[in-house]
Order: structure tokens, then C-alpha cells, then sequence
């Protein structure tokens, strides 16, 4: 007889999104003339630039053409594009990372997902609370974790790191070893970044025990300020201990699209063995690559009218973000985030819970944003907004706030 996989019965339901849209259409059906702005969700609202869609249609027109058509696309994906992401996204800012480090694939979030398959199921793992909840819940299903224990809303078995306002948001080194440590920079949901001094401390301890820093950059192309790393890889030693995974899809609105990369440098060795291997072995295994288009409007965000394009989105949705931010602090309200990352986070005022601050929210404002304790138990009494809506109606939400 067939046996299911049980560590899936473990997984708790995803509440979050569900109960969110719930509320949202049964306040709308109860007000129907309510005009409601969305600043929860995480997906942008831009569309595709200039360039990337001028090479999508010439990349269709190869698929068309017989002398032009491609098949199956290389296991570690097109040379184009990982050439020109080692130069641009890596040597230009001193990271040593060969093109044949980097595996292109459709996303952070399936790569993120299925990295820890080529670790064995004895590690102990660490994330940070609040967290993505890819990196535990993938855990949870490979049975990784002990049971979820509803009194701590934590599951057994893993370490949490807290990240409250005392540490700004960033995780301190635990107590206890872990083996695999999920770190991501510049912060969803709390927006916040590390300092390069920081995460060579993660980087210098990592080496030092042995542990492997799983570090999730999808937002790295937010960051404005000088001393923020981009990559893991400025700091000394990340080559010995740390993978990294980036995406297009906030980047340059890809997350429709689907193109994203993961870095695993060929000097990686657990119990002496290259993770490269173990990785392109499932690589090729199981996956078959991002579409050729795909990768083709992945390069064109390189170009030089590509950077531009991007960055003008970028700045647009930080805008916003400025917007959200002063508004708030104007407001009266603890804010943090939105000065690397396209998300703000909050302190519900009076104490409230962060499912109470959304009904509010709803019912004074018809503002729809993110519970922090959707997160993890330490995003309790927290709120996120986020960038990536329209300005006129993000200036809107934020003036409806105000008169709260
Ligand atoms: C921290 C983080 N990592 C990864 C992803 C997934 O990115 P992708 O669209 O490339 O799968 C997201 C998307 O919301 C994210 O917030």
C-alpha cells in the first residue's frame, strides 16, 4: 500500500494569504462602494521595460525560424546569461564568481525550496523569526523539523532567531550550532539589511563550525546605501561557506516571467564533498532549465538601456516607499524598512495585535496590508506594507492612515 510523505501532515495550513483575501472580500461585499488600495501583497505592478520585451520577441522569432531554434537549454543554463551575470552582478563589485557557478533556473523560490535536498536529513537548521516561509516549510516536508508545537508557534527541532527592533532586525550568532543557516538581506518581510561587518561575522563563525550559509539576496537590488552588502560573496571566506540565491523578479518584474539564479562556488566542501556537484547532479536530474525567451530577456536586463529601465522601476517603487515611510513617521507611528528593501514595517499602535491593526486598517482606511505574525511569532504587534503599488494610490492609502 501506497504511504504518503507524513512530514507533510506537520505543515500548518497557510493561513495568511487565504484569511487576508478572505476578510478583504467579505468587508467588500458588505461595502460595496468601498474603495480598497492594496499595499500587502508582494508582487510588483510595472510592467516589463522596453528591452526586455524587444528581446523576448526576437527570441520568439528564433524559436519560429529553423536555423535559429532551441531545444533543450544547457543544464546550468546559457552561457550569455551567465556570463554577464558573473561580470555585472559579481566582478564589477569584487566578488570572485566564475560563470560556471551559477545555476540559472525559473526562481529564488523553487531554488530556496529544494536546495536543502542535497543535505542530509540530520542538520539542524536556523532561520530567522519573522521569516519567508519557504525556508521553514520546505524543511518541515523533508522532515528536517519535530512537530509544529501550537503554544510557541514554532516548529521542534529548529532554531529560531529572533529579530526584534533591539537588533534591528538582524539575527545575532546562536547559542547552539547550526548546521544550515537561512539568511536573506534585504529582509522580507522586515526590510531591513546587514551591515558588512555583520555578516562577515556569520561568514568567519560559519567556516569556523562548519555550518553553510543559505543566503536569499532577491531584493539586493534595493539597496541604496553604501556599507549594505549586495552578495554574500563581499565578504571574506563566503566562497568556503555560502550559497546564494537572487531573482529577476523584483528586480525587473520578472515574477510572472520566472528567471532567477543560485550561486554554490566550486570550493564549497561538506565532509569533502563540492556541493556544485551534488547540486548539478539534482540540477540535471530533475529540472530542465528556464526557457531560452526567458533567458534571453534575462540578459537584456544587462544591457545598457536594460539597467537603466530597471532602475527606473526601482527608484518608482522606492518612491513609494518614501512615501510610506515619512507618511507614517509623520503619522506617529515606529517605522522600519523601506530605505534598502521595498517593504515597511511597523509597530501596531497601542499595543494592538497585527491581526487587529489589519481589521482597523480595513474598516477605517480600506487599506489592505500584511500581519507581522503571519511570519513567525516575533512578527506579533508588527505590520507590513509594501512598494510596490501605484503612486497615486499609495499617496492615498497613506493620507487615509494619516486620518485615522
Ligand atoms: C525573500 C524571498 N525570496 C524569494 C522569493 C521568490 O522569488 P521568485 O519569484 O524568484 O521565485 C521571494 C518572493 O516573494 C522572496 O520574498
Amino acid at each position: 500500500m501506497a504511504k504518503i510523505n507524513r512530514n507533510y501532515l506537520k505543515l500548518q495550513g497557510s493561513y495568511l494569504f487565504s484569511t487576508i483575501g478572505k476578510k478583504v472580500r467579505e468587508y467588500s461585499e458588505k461595502n460595496p462602494r468601498a474603495e480598497i488600495i492594496r499595499l500587502g501583497i508582494g508582487d510588483v505592478t510595472k510592467p516589463l521595460s522596453e528591452s526586455v520585451t524587444d528581446a523576448l520577441h526576437k527570441a520568439v522569432t528564433e524559436m519560429g525560424n529553423e536555423e535559429t531554434f532551441k531545444g533543450y537549454a544547457p543544464d546550468l543554463g546559457y552561457e550569455f546569461l551567465r556570463k554577464v551575470i558573473s561580470e555585472k552582478d559579481f566582478k564589477e563589485r569584487g566578488c570572485d564568481i566564475d560563470a560556471d557557478e551559477i545555476f540559472i533556473s525559473d526562481g529564488a523560490k523553487c531554488d530556496c525550496g529544494n536546495i536543502q535536498e542535497i543535505f542530509g536529513v540530520e542538520n539542524r537548521v536556523a532561520v530567522c523569526d519573522p521569516v519567508y516561509p519557504v525556508y521553514v516549510d520546505s524543511n518541515v516536508m523533508a522532515g528536517r523539523t519535530g512537530e509544529y508545537d501550537a503554544g510557541t508557534g514554532r516548529f521542534k527541532d529548529v532554531i529560531y532567531m529572533p529579530c526584534s527592533a533591539e537588533n534591528g532586525f538582524t539575527p545575532e550568532i546562536p547559542d547552539e550550532t547550526p548546521d544550515l543557516i537561512y539568511l536573506c538581506f534585504p529582509n522580507n518581510p522586515t526590510g531591513a539589511v546587514i551591515k558588512k561587518d555583520k555578516l562577515q561575522k556569520w561568514v568567519d563563525n560559519a567556516n569556523e563550525k562548519g555550518s553553510v550559509i543559505l543566503y536569499d539576496a532577491a531584493y539586493e537590488a534595493y539597496i541604496s546605501e553604501e556599507d549594505v552588502p549586495h552578495s554574500i560573496y563581499e565578504c571574506e571566506g563566503a566562497r568556503n561557506c555560502a550559497i546564494e540565491f537572487r531573482s529577476f523578479s523584483k528586480t525587473a518584474g520578472f515574477t510572472g516571467l520566472r528567471l532567477g539564479f543560485t550561486v554554490i562556488p566550486k570550493d564549497l566542501k561538506v565532509e569533502n564533498e563540492c556541493l556544485w556537484d551534488l547540486w548539478a547532479r539534482r540540477h540535471g536530474t530533475k529540472y530542465n532549465g528556464a526557457p531560452y525567451i526567458v533567458q534571453r530577456a534575462g540578459e537584456a536586463v544587462y544591457s545598457e538601456k536594460g539597467r537603466k529601465e530597471v532602475r527606473t522601476q526601482i527608484e518608482y517603487y522606492m518612491g513609494n516607499a518614501k512615501i510610506i515611510l515619512n507618511g507614517l513617521k509623520e503619522a506617529g507611528y515606529t517605522v522600519s524598512g523601506g530605505v534598502n528593501a521595498p517593504y515597511i514595517w511597523l509597530k501596531t499602535p497601542g499595543n494592538m495585535t497585527s491581526w487587529e491593526f489589519f481589521d482597523e486598517l480595513l474598516t477605517k482606511a480600506n487599506v489592505v496590508g500584511t500581519p507581522g505574525s503571519g511570519f513567525g511569532p516575533n512578527g506579533e504587534h508588527y505590520f507590513r506594507l509594501t512598494a510596490f503599488g501605484n503612486r497615486e494610490k499609495t499617496k492615498e492609502a497613506i493620507n487615509r492612515i494619516k486620518m485615522m
